[in-house]
């Protein structure tokens, strides 16, 4: 069941314990979303996310019998959403390649008050759309790093060309799950001259572009800040050409910082997570493949649900766990990183493709 870009008032909220006050974690944020890969498989090879030097012909993937099953992961997220989550985000790797998800989708859909997104590489969405909508599906984010065919092939290093993505945003909004979200990770250098391309190929569309800053997520993607095209800067680049006016956010927390073209032509977005965290709002919990809770992007170590969920331990215990990993929650990650790189940056993290995003 849908709620539009839905955040609930949390007040009155039972968060596990009766008569306890809403959940929040350490710094008072509260817990919106529950963002949940899927698989860590993914038929790109995305230099920045998944390059080929790693995730070769030998790297071992998660066997089946370590991934959740969908009633794994159904039972997580109805605890979740007792807990506050009002958004399930269904992330990979790439999510589409996990085989049967509509029926997972049909399953979180009937958990009521709460909204499902997906966020995909779109290779698999023609074909899926409908099936996808049709489980109850509420809206699609698809990457899309450049609108130039040569830099998008030479991106994905698996040669998938532009078209095949266009094609599976039309079948999204056929099958109505538009209008659509498109991801671009900007990197300064490759793809930054392509920009404007895409943001006028989307313009007028209904679609909603949004450059994303090049994060240092992982610890095998070469991440250097003198890649990242801080958003001040695009936002510059882009308003020169089409102008722009700031937008408010649809809810509070949200990631992108939203524009408008002024001639009516649309929105588009910023993620702007490097040079102007978003951390002090920051109402994300993560579960990887094999039931892993993470409740920043750039932790270093999650909370085992898995052996939870297999060895008896009941849903009020399990609220109970969740709840206790919430409230002891102090990750600032992008924040820390603004004032001390050095010291967090020889940690070693979890990587993109195995927790989502
Ligand atoms: P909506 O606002 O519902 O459209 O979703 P979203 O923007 O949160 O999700 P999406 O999967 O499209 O993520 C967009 C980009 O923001 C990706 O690069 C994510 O990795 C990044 N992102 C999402 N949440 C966080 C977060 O909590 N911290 C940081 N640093 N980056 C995030
Ligand atoms: N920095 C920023 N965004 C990234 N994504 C993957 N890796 C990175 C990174 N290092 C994006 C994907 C997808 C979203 C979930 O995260 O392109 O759109
Ligand atoms: Fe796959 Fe997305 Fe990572 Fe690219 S960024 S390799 S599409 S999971
Ligand atoms: Fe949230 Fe961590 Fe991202 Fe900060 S860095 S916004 S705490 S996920």
């Amino acid at each position: 069941m849908a709620v539009h870009d839905g955040h609930l008032d949390l007040d009155g909220l039972e968060a596990g314990a009766p008569g306890s006050a809403a959940l929040t974690d350490r710094f008072g944020r509260p817990l919106h979303d529950l963002r949940i890969s899927v698989t860590d498989r993914c038929n790109f090879r995305c230099q920045y996310c998944m390059p080929k030097e790693i995730f070769g012909p030998d790297f071992a993937f998660l066997p089946r019998n370590e991934i959740l099953s969908f009633e794994e992961i159904e039972r997580v997220a109805r605890i979740a959403a007792s807990l506050g989550v009002r958004k399930f985000r269904l992330t990979g790797g790439e999510p589409l390649l996990r085989a049967e998800l509509p029926k997972l989708i049909e399953m979180i859909s009937a958990i009521p008050d709460t909204e499902i997104a997906l966020t995909t590489n779109a290779t698999l969405l023609a074909s899926q759309a409908e099936a996808l909508a049709t489980a109850g599906l509420d809206r699609v984010t698809v990457s899309l790093d450049s609108i130039d065919d040569a830099v998008f092939r030479s991106m994905n290093d698996m040669d998938f060309p532009v078209a095949m993505v266009l094609e599976g945003i039309d079948a999204a909004t056929a099958a109505g799950l538009g209008p659509v979200k498109v991801n671009a990770v900007v990197r300064k250098g490759v793809n930054d001259h392509t920009l404007i391309d895409l943001a006028r190929h989307f313009r007028g569309s209904d679609h909603i572009v949004r450059f994303i800053e090049f994060m240092d997520v992982g610890s095998t993607n070469g991440w250097r800040l003198d890649e990242v095209l801080p958003a001040s800067e695009l936002v510059a680049l882009i308003d020169a050409e089409f102008p722009l006016e700031p937008v408010d956010p649809n809810y509070e927390g949200e990631v992108a910082q939203r524009y408008r073209y002024r001639d009516g032509a649309g929105e588009i977005g910023f993620i702007t997570s490097v040079t102007q965290p978003f951390c002090g709002s920051c109402s994300r919990a993560r579960i990887s493949a094999e039931g892993q809770i993470y409740t920043c992007l750039f932790a270093t170590e999650g909370s085992d649900l898995r052996s939870k969920l297999r060895d008896g331990t009941s849903d009020e215990e399990l609220t109970t766990l969740l709840a206790g990993i919430w409230r002891a929650r102090t990750d600032r990650y992008s924040e820390l990183r603004s004032e001390a790189t050095d010291e967090l940056g020889e940690r070693p993290r979890v990587e993109m493709s195995y927790i989502g995003g």
